[in-house]
């Protein structure tokens, strides 16, 4: 049976999971498959972030009045088939990317009213274009009513072995994939509270499939969709 939609909204295809399971790239090549557009919910997450270790390197002082204010920076823009958040006007995906934000990521994720800002921003992106947003709530919190959900694991052996993969260009030792499965494991317990399967996702194991595999199928659940 298709899943339905509202064929008065643009349509939403959510996808959830946790750290390195896939989302972004999925998501990313499940919109250019459709022709619509990508959000990825945790590069707002990211920008915020950002903003604010500009201004206060230690993030143990941060509040969440002062991340909010330094968040005022960012922008959502729409460039070539995503949405990129800018800095002060400038892209600054390096900085995004970069260990000192990615290690502090979560304590503004944490913030309600940090949650509140992103969801408002991903929010209007979404009112005025057909998208696939990724991120970790997406389905359950942010979009309810999203035509498809899809909540995606992978064994955290190989979540690491793909994240270090795409890092350095070629197959880990086991001793950096330890390593980086400790890293993934501590960023599972921080984000745990806000990493939440909506009911009636459909859960994709993609251990053992192939980036292609998960695109694939996401794209079917989409082309399934009811919008009559
Ligand atoms: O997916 P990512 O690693 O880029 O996410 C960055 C951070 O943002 C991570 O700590 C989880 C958090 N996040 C969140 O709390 N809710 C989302 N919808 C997306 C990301």
């Amino acid at each position: 049976m298709p899943a339905t939609a509202d064929p008065s909204r643009p349509l939403v295809i959510a996808i959830d999971g946790p750290a390195a399971s896939g989302k972004s790239s999925t998501a990313k090549r499940v919109a250019a498959a459709l022709g619509i557009r990508h959000v990825d919910s945790g590069a707002l997450y990211r920008a915020a972030t950002a903003a604010m270790l500009r201004l206060v390197p230690d993030e143990t002082t941060w509040t969440e009045a002062a991340v909010l204010a330094a968040a005022q920076a960012v922008t959502l823009e729409p460039v070539d088939g995503t949405f990129r958040p800018l800095l002060d006007g400038a892209a600054a995906e390096a900085e995004l990317r970069g260990v000192a934000v990615t290690s502090r990521v979560s304590v503004a994720a944490r913030m309600p009213g940090v949650r509140a800002w992103a969801n408002a921003m991903i929010r209007s992106a979404a009112a005025a274009h057909p998208v696939v947003v990724d991120g970790r709530d997406m389905g359950s919190v942010v979009f309810p009513e999203a035509a498809v959900k899809v909540f995606l694991v992978a064994d955290p052996q190989e979540r690491a072995r793909r994240r270090l993969l795409e890092r350095h260009g070629r197959e880990p030792s086991p001793a950096e994939v330890a390593a980086e499965v400790a890293e993934l494991v501590r960023r599972d317990v921080a984000d745990a509270a806000q990493t939440i399967e909506a009911p009636g996702a459909v859960r994709i194991d993609t251990t053992g499939l192939t980036p292609e595999g998960q695109v694939e199928r996401i794209v079917a659940l989409a082309r399934g969709v009811d919008r009559s």
